[in-house]
């Protein structure tokens, strides 16, 4: 995959970025606010590196799921005042996304300018599964731009016009955040040094299927741990009381059991959890062995052995992969287990990658050093389907050239 030196002189070149911008905004009376600028702040380098090469940068990028057309609650216009403050430049916002304002905006950009375009998704062309139409919107867009560049990473298991379409349209290359995403993913699943743990938490045990099935014939260990958890414990006919359980997959949970099992894999599950009657920062608290968990009581949390046992678990470790918090970390009762096994990952004398989404948010929100993690993914889906061993479109689309 080519970085962005091999497009060459940049200078005076209009060069459209895919960014991935969707960040989490809390609408307030007075406008909207990011409540984590994680995302914006991993596009700067790219979008800088870009206009300190003299280039006319024009930043698209979508944000949440609009109906395909306007709507002002998922407005870019925050984010372009966040990316400005960041990059220390001026960002020109156009507010609409292949129309007058677009086209204007970009005009009137100077080398080394910035400038983002209006949410793609307010055109329901960008996400069309109508091949024609993804077409149009992708012609309309690789008409602003002379050369195309792929940053988005969190967006690039899309087929969708400003991700895959485009790329068949422009001189195009992958910016530094997808390189790096790339990298760090390759040396995970190609050729992990061992012992490679694989720590997997989160609500939905059905989200994980795929990663499971991809990864448990080669991960030494594989600790499990959140909502998810209880699937597993009840697989092994346990009760779980009020916890999170996803019945319907009780089954195959037990054929992964049983493939470790064949394979050597050690497969870790919580020896005790924190449970209370509701999820609320003022419910009391206990702590239970997993396997007597109450009727009237739900598993909130890994407890202090479990903790204990994944941190051994982790100890020698030369590769892990974390994908899921441990619990619901976002009330401070239930937030113990996913710091502590967050900073045990940290502390690994080796590669450690931690998927996008709820886990990346959870590193930033408890205050963890982000630093101290090898890598820390921006992709939450994306992630995921990498770790299933999934091909991903927008992938495929930067090595095939355009036609
Ligand atoms: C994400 O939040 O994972 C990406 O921005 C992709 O968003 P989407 O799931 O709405 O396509």
């Amino acid at each position: 995959m080519k970085g962005i030196d091999a497009l060459g002189d940049l200078r005076g070149k209009r060069v459209l970025v895919r960014s991935d911008l969707n960040v989490p905004l809390d609408q307030q009376a007075d406008g909207a606010v990011i409540t984590d600028d994680g995302r914006v702040r991993a596009s700067v380098p790219t979008i800088r590196d870009l206009a300190d090469a003299g280039a006319r940068v024009v930043v698209v990028a979508h944000l949440g799921r609009p109906k395909g057309e306007p709507d002002p609650q998922y407005s870019l216009a925050p984010v372009a005042e966040r990316l400005s403050e960041l990059l220390g430049r001026n960002v020109a916002f156009a507010t609409d996304t292949v129309g007058e304002s677009a086209r204007q905006t970009v005009a009137a950009l100077a080398d080394g300018d910035v400038a983002l375009l209006e949410n793609l998704r307010f055109d329901a062309r960008e996400t069309s599964k109508d091949d024609a139409e993804r077409a149009a919107f992708a012609d309309a867009l690789a008409e602003l731009a002379d050369a195309f560049v792929s940053d988005g990473f969190g967006v690039v298991h899309r087929k969708q016009a400003s991700v895959y379409d485009i790329a068949y349209r422009l001189p195009h290359a992958a910016g530094g955040l997808v390189l790096a995403e790339m990298e760090a993913f390759s040396k995970v699943l190609d050729d992990p040094e061992r012992p490679y743990v694989v720590v997997l938490g989160g609500s939905k045990v059905s989200d994980k299927l795929g990663v499971i099935d991809n990864l448990i014939d080669t991960v030494d260990r594989l600790l499990i741990g959140g909502g998810m958890a209880f699937t597993f414990l009840a697989a092994q006919g346990y009760g779980v009381g009020g916890s999170l359980l996803e019945a319907d997959q009780i089954d195959t949970v037990r054929t992964y059991l049983d493939r470790a099992a064949e394979a050597g894999v050690e497969v870790v599950l919580p020896a005790d959890v924190v449970v209370a009657a509701d999820v609320s920062a003022d419910a009391p608290t206990s702590v239970v062995p997993a396997t007597e968990i109450p009727d009237d009581q739900k598993g909130l949390d890994i407890g202090p052995a479990t903790v204990e046992q994944f941190r051994a678990k982790l100890a020698d470790a030369k590769t892990v992969v974390w994908n899921g918090p441990m619990g619901v970390f976002e009330l401070a009762p239930f937030a113990d287990g996913t710091r502590r096994v967050a900073e045990a990952v940290a502390q690994v004398d080796g590669t450690s990658v931690v998927g996008g989404g709820d886990s990346a948010a959870a590193v930033r929100q408890l205050g963890l050093d982000e630093s101290a993690f090898t890598h820390i993914s921006t992709g939450g889906g994306a992630s995921l389907e990498l770790l299933e061993g999934k091909t991903l479109p927008g992938l495929t689309a930067l090595q095939d050239t355009p036609s």
